[in-house]
C-alpha cells in the first residue's frame, strides 16, 4: 500500500510518501481501505519525538489516529459489520494516513457527512464526549469551552448544545462567526475573560471544557468556583496541581456510535478547514502546527469524497 511515513522523529522533512507492507487487522480489530484521514496534534507531537518516551513508537512509523473508509478485512472475533461497510473511527496512536489502516473502535459513517467531514470526525467526538460526560449532564447548563474553534473545541460546541447546554465559546475574534455558526456565544481568550464572561453569562458559568493548554487552567478554575466543575483534555501540565480532571480520548465505539446518532439528526456535522492529498501530508502536518486551524484538516485519499 501507499502509506504516509517517517522513518526517524524529527520536523516535516522527515515524512515521505512510499510503499509499505499492508497492516491486518488482529482480534477485534477490522481493517478500512481508507478514503480520508484526519490530521491532529498529536501526529506531530509524536512525529516530532517529544513524546517519545510516554508513547514509544516502532519506526518508521504512518502517521494519523483516525480515518473513515470501506472496510476490507474483518479480524477473529469482530461481529456487527461487513465488507463494504463505510466507517470512521480510530485505530492506535499512528497507522491512519495510509491507503489501509486497521481500526479497533469505529461506527458506521452517517451518509450526510463527506469523507473528509467523517476522516476527522473520530478523535475530536471521543475526546469532545468524553470531555462532557466527565462534566456530569451538561444539559440546562452554561458551559465554556475554552480553544472553541479548534478540532476538538467545534466538535464539544455542537455536541455541548446538541445535549441542551448553552455554551460560550472562546477563539480569536477571526473565529467569532464560526463560534456563532456552530451555536456558541463567541468570545475572545485571554486577559479579562472573566469581566467578559460576566456580561455575557450573568448567573455564572457552570461548567468549563479546556482544549486549548494555554496556561489558562487555573483562570478557568476561578472562574467556574471550583476544580470540579472544569475538565481539560489539552492541560497537562497543570491539571494535576489544580485538582482538575484530565480526560483522555478512549477508542469508545459506543462514543463513536453517539457522535454519528447526533450527526445523523444533523445536530454534529464536522467542521473541515483544509484537505490536503496524501502528498501533502508535510503540509498538512505543517499547518495543524501553526496552532490556528478551524475545525478540521483531512488528508483525501484516492476516491475520497
Ligand atoms: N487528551 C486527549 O486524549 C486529547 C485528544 C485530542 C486532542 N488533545 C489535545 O487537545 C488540544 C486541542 O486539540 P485540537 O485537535 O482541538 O487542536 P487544534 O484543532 O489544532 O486547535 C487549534 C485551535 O486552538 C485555538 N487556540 C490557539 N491558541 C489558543 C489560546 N491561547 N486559547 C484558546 N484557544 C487557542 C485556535 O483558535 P484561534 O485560531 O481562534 O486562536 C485553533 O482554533 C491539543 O493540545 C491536543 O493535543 C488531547
Amino acid at each position: 500500500m501507499r502509506a504516509a511515513r517517517y522513518h526517524e522523529y524529527g520536523g516535516t522533512e522527515t515524512l515521505v510518501v512510499e510503499e509499505a507492507p499492508d497492516p491486518r487487522p488482529g482480534a477485534g480489530e477490522i481493517r478500512i481501505r481508507v478514503a480520508a484521514a484526519g490530521v491532529n496534534p498529536i501526529d506531530w507531537k509524536v512525529r516530532g519525538g517529544a513524546l517519545r518516551d510516554l508513547v514509544p513508537v516502532d519506526l518508521p512509523a504512518v502517521p494519523g489516529r483516525e480515518a473513515v473508509g470501506l472496510v476490507d478485512a474483518i479480524g477473529e472475533g469482530v461481529d456487527g459489520v461487513g465488507v463494504g461497510d463505510r466507517v470512521f473511527g480510530l485505530g492506535g496512536v499512528t497507522g491512519a494516513t495510509a491507503e489501509l489502516a486497521v481500526l479497533s473502535a469505529w461506527a458506521p459513517a452517517p451518509g450526510a457527512w463527506s469523507d473528509a467531514q467523517a476522516g476527522g470526525a473520530a478523535l475530536a467526538a471521543v475526546t469532545a464526549l468524553g470531555g462532557l460526560k466527565a462534566l456530569g449532564s451538561p444539559a440546562g447548563r452554561t458551559v465554556l469551552v475554552e480553544g472553541a474553534a479548534g478540532g476538538v473545541g467545534s466538535a464539544a460546541v455542537e455536541l455541548a448544545v446538541a445535549m441542551g447546554a448553552t455554551v460560550i465559546g472562546t477563539a480569536s475574534e477571526s473565529n467569532h462567526a464560526f463560534l456563532a455558526d456552530l451555536g456558541a456565544v463567541p468570545t475572545t481568550y485571554g486577559p479579562g475573560l472573566a469581566e467578559r464572561l460576566a456580561g455575557l453569562a450573568p448567573r455564572g458559568i457552570d461548567l468549563v471544557l479546556d482544549t486549548a493548554a494555554s496556561g489558562s487552567l487555573p483562570d478557568l478554575v476561578r472562574i467556574a468556583g471550583s476544580p470540579d466543575r472544569v475538565v481539560t483534555v489539552a492541560d497537562y501540565v497543570n491539571a494535576g496541581r489544580l485538582g482538575v480532571h484530565l480526560a483522555n480520548a478512549v477508542n469508545d465505539s459506543g462514543l463513536l456510535a453517539e457522535a454519528a446518532r447526533f450527526g445523523a439528526q444533523g445536530r454534529y456535522t464536522p467542521r473541515v478547514e483544509r484537505t490536503y492529498p496524501l502528498d501533502g501530508i508535510a503540509q498538512a502536518h505543517a499547518h495543524s502546527e501553526r496552532g490556528h486551524v478551524r475545525g478540521k484538516i483531512v488528508t483525501l485519499l484516492q476516491g475520497a469524497s
